[in-house]
């Protein structure tokens, strides 16, 4: 079958109810599909914790914001996007207080925000540290208000279908049922999220394949700065859950297992009572990780059944503070850890949390591919460059989510359908691959989570925090080796029901591609920036890498990989200093 919209957007998380809203508010004429592989509530911006960045408080400006983002950044941030991006976020956060999101006050019932790593001053809004939940509700029930909006919940796109050099819809299979349909739509908005799930230890939700970039880089897109993946500091060492930075915003430290405040010797400046702006642990995540693996290599880390590990110590705060400002933090290390931050030290690790890079777009979250946008994480616009700075990815959403949404309306409103035979000629041979060499593949040699365990840790070992040449060499080669494996696997489950199994060999495909990818950016790029450190490379070198590296398909569906400018206006490239 084969249904008509104005404007498809892919994922029902943060950005994509953001763009759904815009779109419908630029055009209400417009016809909006919200297409997601899960119900929208469970996409992965409900897990947010920490809070928004916005400049709000009298003592900030959106210079010192745009200055501490490229910084943090490492230069690599288009200076453009990251100016819209200061403008823009504390408009955002506040059309979501009027539309009901229910941020933490202070006594005088201003609204109050905390410190967050790499920030010069108080900027982040917060609903204590259950952030993503309240701002995914909030854009759910408004989203509720506009008629032309239809969900499609539970459905997965399995191909973006592009003719006459433009965007035409999406072939996606509805889950419950196995129906396969054909969604025609002037401008398609991907709104898919990042791809943490290619590594094997992170803080991201299953569901966090990569489609959207993969979806994109197989019509011909570049996905940009895939190199740089972010490690958050604090995760909980065996399932990899989140300890939301807040925590050390309210003033946690962090000890190796001697009971030293490590962070002091890795410039990041002196050991204080109280929480120092851009200073020990609230540095920046890049640092903060990297200065990890240094106690590890000075055997100053604890041995954990889950490798080495470090401590946050939150007990100084005491329980009214615990219970007040990070409620979820102690409910999360009582299940998952059996202790209690009040009375005992949480014990962490660095954790897979963050793409900085993702799908080449403009400042309107367009990408070169007429037709076609991206927003939020599956996006790289760029203003998050070589290291995102915590708490500034749930405004990214909300900003280039409504920028996204307002040029997919604009776009659709002036454009006329594309049908025609050679679109249905594409979307039903993905239709065939669907029914037939998918769910009809019983006879494979491989199994689907074999290859996935074996992706993952050869992302593990070899585009983890520090990295080398020939490791990612080595890694590229595996991979290729997997592309192939891949094809053979089995789908023994024959069911249209639910069947997860082909949910995963999709997924499966998506992992590769923005792995290899991945692979392919870390190993040009000979140089140390943000989350990208080679060991071989150890400085950082503006004379040959000061631009975004993207990644297309070459025609043997190997990444070729290319250089675009970075964009300065008014910040050039310096030295970045924390701890003072
Ligand atoms: O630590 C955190 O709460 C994470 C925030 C973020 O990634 O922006």
């Amino acid at each position: 079958m084969t249904v008509q919209h104005d404007v498809i957007i892919v994922g029902g998380g943060g950005a994509g109810l953001r763009a759904a809203i815009a779109v419908a508010e630029t055009d209400p004429s417009l016809s909006v599909a919200v297409v997601s592989k899960v119900y929208p509530m469970r996409s992965h911006t409900v897990s947010a914790e920490g809070g928004a960045a916005g400049a709000i408080a009298a003592d900030d400006s959106l210079d010192e914001h745009a200055y501490d983002t490229i910084s943090g950044s490492d230069w690599l941030a288009d200076q453009d996007a990251v100016e819209a991006f200061v403008r823009e976020a504390p408009e955002e956060l506040l059309r979501l207080e009027h539309w009901g999101c229910p941020w933490s006050r202070e006594p005088d019932g201003t609204v109050a925000v905390r410190p967050f790593g790499g920030m010069r001053k108080e900027r982040t809004w917060f609903a204590a540290d259950k952030t993503g939940f309240h701002m995914l509700h909030t854009l759910f029930q408004t989203s509720l208000k506009f008629p032309p909006v239809t969900r499609y919940d539970e459905w997965f796109v399995s191909k973006l279908l592009v003719d006459e050099g433009r965007v035409a819809g999406v072939v996606a299979i509805e889950l419950m049922s196995g129906r396969i349909e054909t969604l025609l739509g002037r401008s398609v908005i991907l709104a898919t999220g990042g791809a943490g799930r290619v590594f094997p230890f992170t803080t991201n939700a299953a569901i966090k394949t990569g489609d959207g970039m993969a979806l994109a880089y197989r019509a011909g897109v570049p996905l940009k700065d895939l190199e740089f993946v972010q490690y958050h500091p604090t995760g909980l060492p065996f399932t990899g859950i989140l300890i939301t930075e807040a925590a050390r915003a309210e003033g946690g430290w962090l000890l190796n297992k001697d009971g030293y405040r490590y962070l002091q010797d890795y410039d990041l400046g002196q050991p204080t009572e109280q929480p120092v702006l851009r200073s020990m642990e609230l540095g920046p995540r890049d640092r903060v990780s990297q200065a990890f693996v240094g106690e590890v290599e000075k055997g100053r880390a604890a041995d954990s059944p889950y490798g080495p590990v470090t401590y946050l110590d939150l007990r100084h705060l005491g329980a009214k503070v615990i219970d007040t400002k990070l409620p979820f933090v102690r409910e999360l290390c009582r299940k998952y850890e059996k202790i209690d931050p009040v009375t005992d030290l949480i014990p962490i690790r660095p954790v897979v949390h963050y793409s900085m890079g993702g799908v080449h777009t403009d400042i309107d979250g367009a990408t070169p591919l007429p037709g076609l946008y991206a927003a939020g994480e599956v996006a790289c616009v760029s203003i998050n460059g070589a290291n995102r700075l915590g708490s500034n990815s749930l405004p990214e959403l909300l900003v280039f989510g409504a920028r996204a949404g307002v040029a997919a309306a604009r776009h659709a409103a002036q454009t006329e359908p594309l049908a025609g035979p050679a679109v249905e000629a594409q979307a039903a041979d993905e239709h065939r691959r669907l029914a037939q060499d998918l769910l009809g593949r019983r006879d494979g040699t491989e199994r689907l989570a074999d290859i996935r365990e074996q992706l993952q840790h050869t992302m593990e070992g070899s585009a983890g925090i520090y990295r080398d040449g020939s490791s990612l060499a080595k890694a590229a080669g595996a991979l290729r080796e997997l592309q192939e494996r891949a094809g053979s696997a089995t789908i023994d489950d024959p069911s249209r029901t639910f069947n997860t199994e082909l949910t995963s060999a999709l997924e499966l495909s998506a992992m590769l591609d923005v792995a290899e990818c991945v692979v392919h950016s870390a190993l040009r790029r000979e140089e140390s920036r943000g989350a990208h450190q080679r060991t071989d490379f150890p400085a950082r070198n503006d004379d040959k890498f000061l631009a975004h590296s993207v990644a297309t398909r070459d025609p043997d569906g190997v990444p070729h990989v290319s250089y675009l400018p970075v964009t300065i206006t008014r910040w050039p490239p310096g030295e970045r200093i924390y701890g003072r």
